[in-house]
């Protein structure tokens, strides 16, 4: 055993697995773009109290699973590591004043998450997602629009089978009375309430429909919907929603009984499933409408809507698919290896691969001295499609050129080397 492990539900991605979490970061950012959406960055650590405001006082993210820091002096604030990044984007929004901007202001974030939460499958205390933005837009197009995005994004990693999963929770408007009614609901079985459920019942009540204490399955199933109690104008809007929806094709299920674990959602709620896994663990990604965040963050009144992407999670469904999940593409393999037949002659191969790096090709050297039959095994292990072999043609400027898998080889000037390389390898990835 290592004398230092890295930390629980904390993992160290690999080489070998980092090309997988490119290809879906690189995927999410070119979709988000062409969608019109623009990346931010903001810190990974905020004041405890953007999420504590933000997500909410009394939900489990803030609760139980918040990774605070502790202050490094009597005056110091209190931080926290970021457990999803909607709040801070917000504090963002209101800081920089981008209430003055054209709206809506519509951006993405990739990047780590972090949450006190017991590890578990697909359950993390450090985790990736891939979230999107949609400030000032009141919907419902917009709604439609995202949800649509985030379909776009499972069908273009390759994962098969994900179904939207609806509802609307309501606004301001429709819910005083309905947290009135739930709260008569739930005092009714106050004696088979546990413990967190009973002290949310007088500080929280909406937090205990989305429990996930099994004890609270059955009185859950019979605890009145919001859904079943909007107001005209959410209905209306729920009904909007429903229509583009529709008219983009994208099939979703009604499900009244989707809350979502965080307090600043309104109106729209969706989650993505994959099919036959709709457990609340199991949540590939889900997002909604948060018409009072901004304000609740100290900006004017603006509504807003998004999404969070466990990319974990996705990884995860996807190997479960197998090979045809379409992340076998990944690859970081060398499209050429420059080996030689004197071990000593680093300086040439060195050079070599630098000119053809310099020319945007993927190369590496081989800088050890071994034989050239184990620098050529090796080529192969790396799965790269040229050996470029180094000998005595070097004189006249030229080097062999070998086709691995083709099993070919020919010389060719080191002038040409790159274009020659370039052209070859294209060849043989659109199969001409
Ligand atoms: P969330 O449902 O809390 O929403 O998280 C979104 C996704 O992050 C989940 O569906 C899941 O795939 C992934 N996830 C959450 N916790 C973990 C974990 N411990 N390990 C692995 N994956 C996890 C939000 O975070 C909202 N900010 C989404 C949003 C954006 N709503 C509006 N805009």
């Amino acid at each position: 055993m290592p004398a230092f492990r890295a930390a629980r539900g904390t993992r160290d991605l690999l080489p070998d697995e980092t090309p997988r979490w490119t290809r879906l970061e690189r995927l999410a950012a070119d979709l988000a773009t062409r969608y019109g959406y623009r990346r931010i960055e903001t810190p990974m650590f905020e004041q405890a109290a953007v999420f504590e405001r933000g997500v909410g006082e009394v939900t489990d993210i803030v609760e139980k699973e918040l990774f605070r820091l502790s202050p490094r002096t009597e005056e110091s604030e209190s931080w926290s590591l970021r457990p999803e990044p909607t709040a801070g984007i917000v504090r963002a929004y209101v800081q920089h004043g981008m209430q003055t901007w054209p709206q809506p202001v519509k951006v993405y974030e990739i990047g780590p998450m972090f949450r006190y939460d017991r590890p578990q499958a697909g359950r993390f205390r450090q985790f990736w997602q891939f979230d999107i933005e949609a400030i000032g837009d009141p919907g419902p197009a917009v709604d439609a629009e995202i949800i649509e995005l985030g379909m776009r994004f499972y069908t273009d990693a390759g994962l098969t089978g994900v179904k939207v999963l609806l509802n609307s929770i309501g606004d301001a408007v429709c819910r005083p009375a309905y947290i009135e009614e739930l709260t008569a609901y739930y005092r009714q079985h106050i004696e088979s309430l546990p413990a967190t459920e009973r002290d949310r019942l007088e500080r929280n009540v909406l937090r205990l429909p989305d429990s996930k204490d099994p004890a609270m399955a059955s009185i859950n199933a019979g605890a009145p919907r919001i859904t079943d109690r909007l107001c005209d104008a959410c209905a209306a809007h729920f009904g909007g929603v429903r229509a583009h929806l529709d008219a983009l094709g994208v099939p979703y299920r009604l499900d009244p009984g989707l809350v979502r674990g965080l307090d600043y959602y309104t109106r729209t709620a969706f989650e993505f499933y994959i099919e036959g896994r709709e457990g609340q663990q199991q949540a590939l990604g889900g997002g909604g409408r948060y018409d009072g965040l901004v304000e609740l963050l100290g900006g004017r009144p603006t509504p807003g809507i998004g999404f969070g992407i466990g990319l974990d999670r996705l990884l995860l469904a996807l190997e479960e698919q197998g090979p045809a999940g379409g992340d076998a593409m990944a690859s970081d393999a060398p499209t050429a290896v420059v080996v030689g037949a004197d071990p000593a002659a680093t300086i040439d191969r060195l050079r070599i691969a630098t000119r053809l790096r310099a020319d945007g090709i993927v190369a590496r050297a081989e800088l050890g001295q071994r034989k050239l039959g184990k620098q050529l095994e090796a080529a192969a292990r790396d799965q790269a499609h040229f050996a470029i072999i180094v000998g005595d043609e070097l004189a006249n400027g030229e080097v062999q050129l070998r086709d691995l898998p083709a099993g070919t080889q020919k010389v060719v000037g080191v002038d040409d080397l790159a274009r020659e390389v370039a052209r070859a390898h294209q060849a043989h990835h659109h199969g001409s």
